[in-house]
Order: C-alpha cells, then structure tokens, then sequence
C-alpha cells in the first residue's frame, strides 16, 4: 500500500456556516468537527501526520457554498470534504466536488432520493426519522396534519413523502404552507391564522435555523397547547431550542437518531468532551454528533489506506463501522448513507429532549423509499451488534 502524504498534513476542507440563517446549528456541526480532529491529532494524528482542517465561513448562502468548495479543491488542494447543512447548500456543492474527484461527507438529515458516490451521508434519509414520527404522531395525537416549512427543496421533499404517510394511515394534509428563509413576524402571523382556521391534530415543521423560534414563540403566544397540539420536527434541535427559550418549546417533538440527554455511556462521554471544550451551554445535537463520527470515519479510512485520495478511501469506508455516541454507526456500501438508531423525543420543562421512543434498533439507509411504509420500515434483518 503506498503512503502518498509521508510528510506533510492531512488537510482536509471544512465548510459549515459561522453566520446566516442556519449559523446555529451549523457552529454545532463545526465545532464537533474540530473536536474530532482535535481528538485524532492528540493521539498522534494519522500515521503520525496531523490533521489540518481549512476553515471558511460561507454564511448559509449555497453560491458561497459552491465558490469555497471551489477554492478548497482548486487552491488549497483539498480532496475531502466536510460540511453543509441545508440541502440546498449540499446541492450546490456536490457538482463541485464530483467535478475534482473529492469526496464530500455530508452529517445532516434530508429529504433523500439522491446519491453521488463523491457523497457520505452520515444524516438520517426520511426511512430513519419520518416515517418513524409520523407513526408515532398518527397513533399519538391524530390524523389531522397541517404542514409548515421554510422555503427551499428540503421541506417540499420532506412534506411530499410525509403526506403520502399520512395518506397511508388514512389521515388529511390540511394545508401547506411555506415562510421564507429568513421570515419576518408577518409570516408567522399568517401560519398563526391557518392553524387557528384549519384546527390540525399535528403540526409538522421543516421551517429551518432562525426562524424556528419566531414560529414557536410565535404558537407559544397564540396560546396553543402542546401537550394537545405539538409542532413536530426533524430540525428542531438542541441549538434551536437554545434560541427559542425554553417556555415556547416545551411539549414540542423532533425524532433525530441522537440526542444530548441520551444516557448511554458513549453519548454521555461525547456531552462531557463536548462541553469541556465549548462550554456547558454549548448545545450537542443530532447534527454535531454526525460531524463528529464521520470524521472518525473518514481518517480511519485514511489511515487504512495510507491516502486521502477519495477512491481508496471509498473503498476502505465500504461497510465501515463505528462506535458512535447513538450507537454503532455503519456505512451502507450500497447507497453511501449511514445505519443509524432512530428516537423520537419530547422538550420537557427545562428545554431537554425526553425518549418517548427508542425501538433499540439500527436501520438501513433506503434514502430512495423502497420501502415506503408506516409498517414496515426495518427494510432488512441484520443483527445489531450494540445498543
Ligand atoms: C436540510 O436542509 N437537509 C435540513
């Protein structure tokens, strides 16, 4: 096996955003990326070399996404890549990275039906977190479904597979109704009104980044009652909820593969390396703990292979697997996305996310809804090593 880099840093590009709309769950996913990094270079780096991360800040904004990624491959001769949050940004970035033969790992949640083998990802596809809350909503609160989203590709995707499950369990989509990116309180006014005129048994949410708190201080005022009526979401994490203060959010659900309160010891020992090295108010979610494992991931790879060159390191992370915070992680060599452990949870009265679900499994990635169904979504019956 030839060891290309004998002198020299691993340098790898990073691009997750430090301002805009989705700044604050994204300085969750860049700081748990750092950490990562962090942790390799303490313990000697990979086959002895360091880590060198090269950081930009494209501020939420997909052509600033597209022009750094184009600058990491071309000028700083980067060949992996770490970053993107919103899909939107993911889908500017992908041409760019199959256009140098890089490798991009992607820790967030999305609407799937994509793959690129120049892609990881290491979020969940709708198969690992949507269709588990939608049965759990439609068995919990009813089939009355009113759907609110911020404007851009991944909630319309997200709601069109949640409407068909919806469908599925003979329920209604009441109305669909998107605010813009970065809204303003008029917006909410107006989704106050649908709720009010439509009288929905659920809310689901894919609004995104600042505007999660405006519409839940927002509902909070109106005077809705969660324990009746919660707004459900994939996106509203531990960092969202650190803006919405904890009076507006209480009652509210979001089903995600990884939460801060988890109280296995893995979890745990993330939470506290976490929050030693940002602080105790520093949120950990779902999305930073993906950031963390996939770079785990990704230089093992590389140390196995002795190159960042992306096709050996594909090769080397096919059926990879790693002890992640939510548990044993696994890398599908079919589709490139991740095995992951999906849970549904609760805000309780001091802002934490409660379990109110946890199969104890780890599902397969089918990002393309093979199986697309409320009863079925284990899609296969490998034995799972760990909790
Ligand atoms: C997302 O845009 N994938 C949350």
């Amino acid at each position: 096996m030839a060891i290309e880099q004998i002198s020299g840093n691993w340098r790898v590009g990073v691009l997750f955003s430090q301002t805009g709309v989705t700044q604050a769950i994204e300085r969750t996913q860049l700081e748990a990326t750092l950490l990562a990094i962090e942790e390799i270079n303490a313990a000697g780096g990979v086959l002895g070399q360091p880590i060198e991360p090269v950081i930009y800040d494209p501020g939420s904004d997909p052509k600033k996404f597209r022009s750094f990624a184009e600058r990491l491959f071309q000028v700083d001769r980067i060949r992996l890549l770490f970053g993107c949050y919103m899909s939107s940004t993911r889908k500017a970035v992908l041409p760019v990275v199959e256009a140098h033969r890089g490798l991009l790992f992607y820790p967030t949640l999305y609407e799937g039906f994509e793959y690129s083998r120049h892609c990881i990802y290491t979020g969940a596809a709708p198969n690992q977190n949507s269709i588990q809350l939608a049965k759990f909503l439609l068995s919990t609160y009813g089939n009355r479904f009113l759907f609110v989203g911020s404007n851009y590709i991944y909630p319309y995707e997200s709601n069109r597979l949640m409407a068909d499950l919806v469908l599925q369990g003979k329920g209604v989509v009441l109305d669909e109704v998107y605010v813009p990116l970065y809204p303003e309180a008029k917006d909410f006014e107006k989704v106050i009104g649908r709720i009010k005129k439509t009288s929905p048994d659920v809310i689901f949410s894919t609004v995104v980044g600042s505007g999660t708190s405006n519409f839940y201080r927002a509902y909070c005022a109106a005077g809705f009652d969660p324990t009746r009526l919660p707004i459900a979401s994939l996106t509203t994490s531990e960092a969202e909820i650190a803006e919405i203060g904890v009076e507006a959010a209480e009652g509210h659900i979001t089903a995600a593969p990884f939460f801060e309160t988890l109280s296995s010891p893995a979890a745990k020992r993330f939470v506290a390396r976490f929050k030693d090295r940002y602080g105790a108010e520093a949120p950990v979610t779902a999305a930073a703990e993906a950031a963390y494992f996939q770079v785990h991931l990704a230089m093992r790879a590389v140390a196995k292979c002795g190159s960042d060159d992306p096709e050996q390191v594909l090769i080397n992370l096919r059926d990879a697997e790693y002890d992640a915070p939510q548990g044993r992680v696994r890398i599908d060599p079919e589709n490139n996305h991740t095995w992951l452990w999906p849970r549904i949870a609760r805000i309780d009265r001091q802002g934490r996310f409660q379990v109110v679900w946890n199969p104890g499994v780890r599902i397969k990635p089918d990002p393309y809804g093979v199986v697309q169904s409320l009863d079925d979504w284990s899609v296969d019956d490998v034995p799972l090593l760990r909790s």
